[in-house]
């Protein structure tokens, strides 16, 4: 069933739970976390990059994909399709492309610029009865060209972001996208716990979820965290099952090399993958 976020989020964070985000490139990709959501019966937000709409050939095609997957599997459980770290216009173009949900990264600009194109989408994506996310602080790494130099998230303006009449609140708080580096210093709970009592209970989200160790993961949703990105860990356990399979040459056994069969694995370890955030974000049995 596709929906906004808005009430799987607030429900989250009323019931100390987090909602994970899993970014999706392809068919298969969707097709393993709606069918995991479902067997968790778990409320789930896809997340599609600009760079993975492109790839699948725009977000009229993923719009289109994802809504006719929904019905064809017979889900049930509340999916919202959700623009991950969007541009002014490609949030605009989701709107019009019937995405359920967009995120607006205006964290590169200055703040007065971050507010008053926030505030322009914030009515367009209410008016349209999407559900809209900004950001404050940037995530560390990159992620699909988007380049983030790790700022920690300042209270007041997240305070101003907030009040824009969003309705989940991405604050950088030391988190990096893809994987950690050995020196890193783990999720800065301080910031988060004055980010928090600053921005008036709004659910938060956490990005750069793959590879934060579970404690801190707890700790993030018991301070106000409702939703949490994953792409990273899904790439690679996609990746690690698919040469496993090649390296074993089971491609070359009888019609080991038919596509259904060569992706089989790997569609199957971002289900693992999925299964297991679920069970560590708390939102099975949520839907
Ligand atoms: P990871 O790739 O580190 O899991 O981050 C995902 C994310 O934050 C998507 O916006």
């Amino acid at each position: 069933m596709l929906v906004n976020a808005t009430n799987m989020l607030l429900k989250a964070r009323d019931g100390h739970y987090a909602v994970g985000q899993f970014n999706i490139n392809n068919l298969e990709w969707t097709k393993s976390v709606l069918l995991t959501a479902q067997e968790l019966n778990s409320p789930v937000i896809l997340g599609v990059s600009e760079g993975a709409g492109k790839y699948m050939t725009g977000f009229k095609t993923v719009a289109a994909m994802v809504k006719a997957m929904d019905e064809s599997l017979g889900i049930t459980v509340p999916v919202a399709l959700h623009l991950d770290h969007g541009t002014y216009e490609g949030a605009k173009a989701c709107v019009a492309a019937g995405f359920t949900s967009i995120m607006f990264d205006g964290s590169h600009y200055d703040i007065d610029e971050n507010v008053a194109k926030t505030t322009e989408l914030v009515a367009l994506a209410h008016d349209h009865g999407l559900s809209i996310e900004a950001e404050v602080g940037s995530i560390g790494g990159e992620e699909d060209g988007v380049v983030g130099m790790g700022e920690i998230a300042d209270p007041a303006q997240c305070a101003m972001i907030a009040g824009l009449g969003i309705d989940f609140l991405a604050a950088g708080i030391g988190n990096i996208h893809g994987k950690y580096p050995a020196n890193w210093k783990g999720l800065d709970f301080e910031a988060l716990d004055k980010i928090h009592g600053a921005t008036n209970n709004i659910p938060l989200v956490l990005h750069g979820g793959t590879g934060i160790p579970e404690e801190m993961i707890k700790k993030a949703i018991s301070l106000g965290v409702s939703k949490i990105n994953v792409n990273t860990e899904c790439q690679l356990s996609f990746a690690d099952a698919t040469r496993k399979y090649i390296e074993a040459g089971k491609d070359l056994q009888g019609k080991g090399f038919d596509p259904r069969k060569l992706l089989a694995p790997g569609a199957e370890a971002i289900k693992a993958t999925v299964r297991e955030k679920i069970e560590l974000f708390g939102s099975a049995n949520k839907a």
